[in-house]
């Protein structure tokens, strides 16, 4: 009874989550040359490429061959995409080949594990040969715990729509603030105005920015960082959605690396 509920909750609290958004605020600034490396764009392979125009997601290089995801950035046919690494500039970074690409839920299938949560945002996928680039240094991941995480400032980097509504051609970066789950929750039901139960599911973790800064699907995929450049978590969107363009009480959704941890370690060792 309680995992349904659970569950229940959980999806709608994902699948509230808009990704119409431009990334606005005001403390937004264009990454600095090499401040975040391992910080890679996936986009689509196509006929006449365009890296701004084919850029899908976001993500982070946290090996020389491994790219942190979410997992709806995840392409149907991984010879259609490719990763895109080491420029801030779309137009400036090598292309690699994708050899496979795994979401948490096909990991969970294939080791007969048990699923405790129906939305997991979060995928990894392999390239098919290693990044030999000396200047593009991949990501650790934070050990910070859950408790440790509140209230800590965070950075979001990516390539997601400016605040004049067109797609970043130089990568971008915000400050924002973990919260709290019951603050996420406070300022989610606040503007949802629902009355069904909601709970904010381990397997995320909720930031602001005052007065705001909110994700692009753009930024999807890529890394929420600590201050020391380890990776916490995977942008995943805000929530809630609302018949606004956006609203600046909304709240940015990241997959909280301290859920997936295993997921993750089991897939780069492999
Ligand atoms: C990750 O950790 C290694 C070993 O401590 C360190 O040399 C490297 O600089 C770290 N990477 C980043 C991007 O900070």
């Amino acid at each position: 009874m309680q995992y349904i509920e659970v569950s229940v909750i959980i999806q709608f609290l994902l699948f509230c989550i808009s990704n119409a958004n431009p990334l606005i605020g005001n403390n937004i600034r264009r990454a600095r040359d090499k401040e975040f490396s391992f910080i890679v764009s996936i986009s689509a392979k196509t006929a006449r490429f365009d890296a701004l125009s084919d850029h899908i997601c976001t993500g982070t290089l946290i090996t020389n061959k491994h790219v942190l995801t979410a997992e709806h950035c995840m392409c149907s046919n991984i010879h259609l995409c490719q990763v895109i690494a080491g420029s801030n500039n779309l137009y400036e970074g090598k292309k690699y080949n994708i050899r496979n690409w795994i979401s948490y839920l096909e990991w969970i299938e294939k080791n007969r594990f048990h699923l405790e949560f129906a939305e997991n945002d979060i995928s990894v996928l392999t390239l098919l040969e290693t990044i030999a680039d000396p200047e593009i240094e991949p990501a650790n991941l934070s050990t910070m715990t859950n408790r440790d995480l509140i209230g800590i400032d965070v950075v979001v980097a990516g390539w997601g729509r400016t605040n004049t509504q067109r797609l970043a051609i130089i990568m971008e970066t915000a400050m924002l603030k973990i919260i709290s789950k019951s603050e996420c929750l406070k300022k989610v039901k606040k503007i949802s105005q629902t009355k069904t139960d909601m709970i904010v599911p381990p397997t995320v973790l909720c930031s602001i920015a005052k007065p705001y800064t909110l994700l692009d699907n753009g930024e999807s995929g890529g890394p929420l960082l600590d201050t020391n450049n380890h990776v916490v978590g995977v942008n995943e969107g805000t929530t809630p959605q609302t018949d606004k363009p956006f609203d600046p009480n909304e709240v940015n959704i990241h997959a909280n690396i301290n859920y997936y941890r295993h997921f993750i370690m089991d897939t780069i060792s492999n």
